[in-house]
């Protein structure tokens, strides 16, 4: 048994389904979440005690799944994608799962999408191309509310990122982006190595 193995004998999955979509999405070379980011997910979720989430990069639902899990019942998922057939069977696993009113799906650019609405998210949480996750930031972080946190997937983009100059676009995007956090002065920000690196900026 490796460390992997070790730490996911205590997870159960919140809904059956996951390892399900989760093997179908290994199948078709489509990049989800780890189960660790999952359930990282649902932690903050239920730490914030969660009601208003935004997701930036959706796919079909994966990642929302989790977040659905730990946040407060009458709680509401943004889920943002460019794909309106991944956005549709992201409604339809919600509704198979008698959850239809918790997701709402938007189709387009995530942040556009954002800046459609004013109210404050608990959480933000960014999984897209990774060459907008500098703009993401500046169009997420004002609208977190105190307390409650940016989320973003990737931060080691398969381990690139450890090497000074690369050359590769999206490993520098995330370098940059990465930068830009640690920068911000209102934020308390921290590095998870689980999966592919995780980060979490609190907003003080
Ligand atoms: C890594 S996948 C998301 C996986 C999902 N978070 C999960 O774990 O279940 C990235 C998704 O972001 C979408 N995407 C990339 N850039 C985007 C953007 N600027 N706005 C909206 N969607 C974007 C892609 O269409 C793709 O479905």
């Amino acid at each position: 048994m490796n460390e992997n193995d070790y730490i996911h004998s205590f997870y159960k999955p919140p809904f059956l389904v996951m390892e399900t979509l989760a093997e179908e999405a290994k199948k078709n070379g489509f990049p989800i979440i780890g189960v660790q980011t999952g359930r990282l997910l649902q932690h903050y979720a239920s730490i914030a005690n969660a009601r208003r989430i935004f997701e930036m990069g959706s796919g079909f639902g994966y990642s929302a799944l989790w977040f659905v899990a730990g946040m407060a019942q009458t709680g509401r998922i943004i889920c943002s994608d460019f794909s309106t057939e991944n956005l549709q069977k992201a409604e339809k696993l919600f509704a198979n799962l008698h959850l239809p009113q918790q997701v709402i799906p938007r189709c387009g650019n995530a942040l556009e999408i954002l800046e459609l609405y004013d109210k404050f998210f608990d959480i933000v949480f960014i999984d897209i191309d990774k060459h907008w996750y500098s703009d993401a930031f500046d169009a997420a972080w004002p609208k977190v509310r105190k307390g409650g946190f940016l989320i973003a997937d990737n931060i080691f983009w398969k381990g690139t990122v450890f090497a000074s100059a690369t050359g590769n676009e999206s490993t520098e995007a995330i370098q940059l982006f990465t930068r830009r956090v640690f920068n911000q002065p209102d934020a308390e920000s921290v590095i998870l190595p689980v999966d592919d690196g995780v980060l979490v900026a609190m907003k003080k």
